[in-house]
């Protein structure tokens, strides 16, 4: 750090929120995301929030920088393989939003299927005028076959969830998780197993190039017309376009995406216009408790990092192979 300096400088993409901001103070100089473009002089740290890309070019201009830490577990927009080839150490938040995640997971699962969202628009229509045992009619959670892509840990916290509700789980997964398997009870399957035996398709996978348009036309063509995906990873794992023409002609019944791509849908996106998907606007991990757990994470790997010590929760550079 330069002699005149006493706080060390962090780039963050804001508008930050409160806690954050509070658990900063006086501890960092706050600099607008702007200054990564190296001409507001010196960056020690860059704060980020799932967004924007931080690559080779941006590590280049900022030869001070000493920490990338994401308020978050994905870190699709980071080249962190950049990043360590620099010797600056990334940092993320797992572990604090498994939970969070999973209980979103499974609500996209019951609305999808039980029709939640369409019944709670029907219900404040004018079309609503007595209860008939013929309209909308869902499908059955209990008892049904879930299977999840991407056996981490949000996808074994989904699991356990599906297994209160009496479902078969199936999983698939880069490595085989016997340890997981035998505790749980639950079977691994191939790719194109899992999508054809299930009624319920759940996408845990990081975004990485392997998995970036995994659900494309063939893969939604192998699914039973009857099932639902539901996607709380990101966007780009499902190709948009051919998830729309698998929801308009039945080759699948439903999806509940809390992640789309693009993010968010232009207003007039046709998939906003049908009946058979629920979307959140990347809900997963927003709860309270799991907010402020992600925000005290987030800042005690930048203030590690800052500080030249090892950060709490260090991002690895992601291993090359299919997930
Ligand atoms: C995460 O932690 O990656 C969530 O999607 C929030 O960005």
């Amino acid at each position: 750090m330069e002699p005149n300096r006493t706080l060390p400088r962090v780039a963050a993409d804001g508008p930050l929120d409160a806690t954050v901001t509070g658990l900063l103070a006086d501890r960092v100089e706050l600099l607008p995301w702007e200054a990564t473009d190296g001409a507001m002089g010196a960056v020690d740290g860059l704060y980020t929030y799932g967004h924007p890309t931080v690559d080779a070019a941006m590590l280049d201009r900022l030869p001070g920088l000493r920490v990338v830490s994401n308020y978050g577990v994905g870190v699709d927009h980071i080249d962190v393989a950049a990043a360590s080839a620099r010797g600056i150490p990334v940092g993320n938040t797992p572990g604090v939003l498994d939970g969070a995640t999973a209980d979103m997971g499974f609500a996209l699962l019951l609305a999808s299927a039980r029709r939640l969202v369409e019944g709670d628009r029907y219900a404040r229509s004018a079309a609503f005028t007595r209860y008939d045992p013929g309209y909308m009619l869902g499908r059955e959670v209990h008892g049904s076959t879930l299977g999840i892509v991407g056996m981490g840990r949000i996808g074994e916290k989904i699991a356990r969830r599906a297994l209160g509700f009496d479902m078969t789980v199936l999983y698939h997964n880069r490595r085989r998780r016997p340890d997981i398997e035998q505790t749980l009870g639950i079977a691994y399957a191939g790719f194109d197993e899992l999508l054809a035996a299930s009624d319920f398709v759940v996408l845990c996978v990081p975004l990485t190039e392997t998995t970036r348009g995994l659900i494309n036309a063939a893969r939604l063509n192998r699914m039973k017309p009857s099932a639902v995906l539901v996607n709380i990873a990101r966007g780009p794992v499902v190709v948009t376009d051919d998830l729309l023409d698998a929801l308009r002609s039945g080759t699948i019944a439903a999806a509940g995406l809390d992640v789309t791509d693009p993010e968010p849908l232009p207003r007039d996106h046709p998939l906003l216009g049908l009946e058979n998907v629920v979307i959140s606007p990347h809900l997963g991990s927003a709860t309270d408790r799991t907010r402020l757990r992600m925000a005290e994470g987030s800042v005690a790997n930048l203030m590690a990092g800052l500080a030249g010590r090892p950060l709490p929760c260090p991002v690895a550079a992601p291993p090359p192979g299919p997930e």
